[in-house]
């Protein structure tokens, strides 16, 4: 089949993009290298330097005529949406609606768009969370995303165009860089190996931090293929249920550098900070729809994804 992937050349799309390669499909990636790299980008993919705002991307679409249309182009950092809710609004609202209409025009039968489960949700009544929790968005980025998943079904109704949600807890893995909504293993790794000492921002009076469900992009990737020919019009958390602290999380990937680095033991301590603008004290997803309806579960636990991790980063530093 004929994917085309935006944001390829970002941390997620990228492993998809090589993943979809393997299985024998034709790749097009679509990236304006604002946050990805061209490193990324497998060789084997036709690349294009393109923003997803613009007419050209249009014509690209129906030029290439894709069968599946896999879209992880986004602004994805939840203070730059605080400070900047237009430009969010622009690339994920605009963006996408320059991306359906394309779609429409040139018969490509499936979206896969990816959302925030970890952000969508808000402070929930329920934990885990699933999917018929009401969405409670408390960024415009999170907003945007909702928005955009009431497109998708428009869009369906209206036009006939098939869509699965994938709806991400935050990612963690190779080839995340420290900008990102879930960036923080990435800060740690970074600042860790730098020598300087991590900052851990909480909520009063919860000084292990935010919780958090945390997948591996490993696993983030299998769900991407299984939603090329199941989940059709519906959304499905893609997350481990498995609730860890900001400390935890800290302590894990410290230690793995202490034992892999040989980092100062001076740095096991983060420096406490506030929480910042548009975060939320807990999120945890449920994640029995995705098994049911997409076959997907995670097989990465954290200890074995932050070692993965690691590793990758004192690789490609040439420790
Ligand atoms: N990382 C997470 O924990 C997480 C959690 C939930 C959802 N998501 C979603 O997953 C998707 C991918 O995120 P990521 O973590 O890989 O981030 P990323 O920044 O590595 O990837 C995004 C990619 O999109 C590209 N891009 C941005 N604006 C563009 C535009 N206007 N036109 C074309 N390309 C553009 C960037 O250059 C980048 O390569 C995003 O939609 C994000 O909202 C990520």
């Amino acid at each position: 089949m004929k994917i085309l992937v935006t944001g390829g050349a970002g941390f997620i799309g990228s492993h998809i993009v090589d993943r979809y390669l393997k299985l024998g499909h034709e790749v097009v990636v679509v990236d304006d290298l604002s946050s990805g790299s061209a490193a990324n980008v497998n060789s084997a993919a036709r690349f294009h330097l393109m923003d997803v705002r613009s007419r050209e991307f249009s014509t690209l679409l129906e030029l290439e005529r894709p069968d599946v249309i896999n879209h992880h182009a986004a602004q994805i950092s939840v203070p730059a949406s605080v400070q900047n809710p237009r430009l969010d609004a622009d690339v994920n609202i605009l963006g996408l609606l320059n991306l359906l209409e394309g779609a429409v025009r040139s018969g490509v039968k499936k979206v896969i768009f990816i959302s925030s489960g970890g952000a969508i949700y808000g402070e929930s009544a329920m934990y885990p969370t699933d999917e018929s929790a009401p969405l409670e968005p408390m960024s415009p980025y999170a907003i945007a995303k909702a928005v955009s998943e009431s497109y998708l079904r428009f869009y369906r109704h209206h036009h006939g165009l098939d869509y699965t949600t994938l709806r991400y807890s935050n990612v963690y893995g190779p080839r995340q860089v420290s900008h990102g909504e879930a960036g923080v293993v990435s800060i740690f790794m970074d600042r860790l190996l730098e020598g300087r000492p991590c900052h851990l921002y909480h909520f009063e009076g919860e000084p292990q931090g935010m919780i958090r469900d945390y997948v591996f992009v490993g696993d983030v990737v299998e769900a991407n293929v299984a939603a090329l020919d199941r989940g059709s019009g519906e959304a499905f958390n893609i997350a481990t249920s498995r609730e860890t602290t900001t400390r935890q999380l800290f302590d894990l990937v410290f230690e793995n550098l202490r034992e892999l680095a040989g980092i100062e033991p001076s740095l096991a301590e983060p420096v406490p900070g506030p929480a910042r603008p548009g975060d939320i004290r807990r999120s945890c997803l449920l994640i029995e729809k995705a098994r049911e309806g997409l076959g997907w579960t995670p097989a990465t636990s954290i200890e074995e994804g932050i070692r993965k991790t690691v590793e990758w980063r004192l690789e490609s530093n040439g420790k």
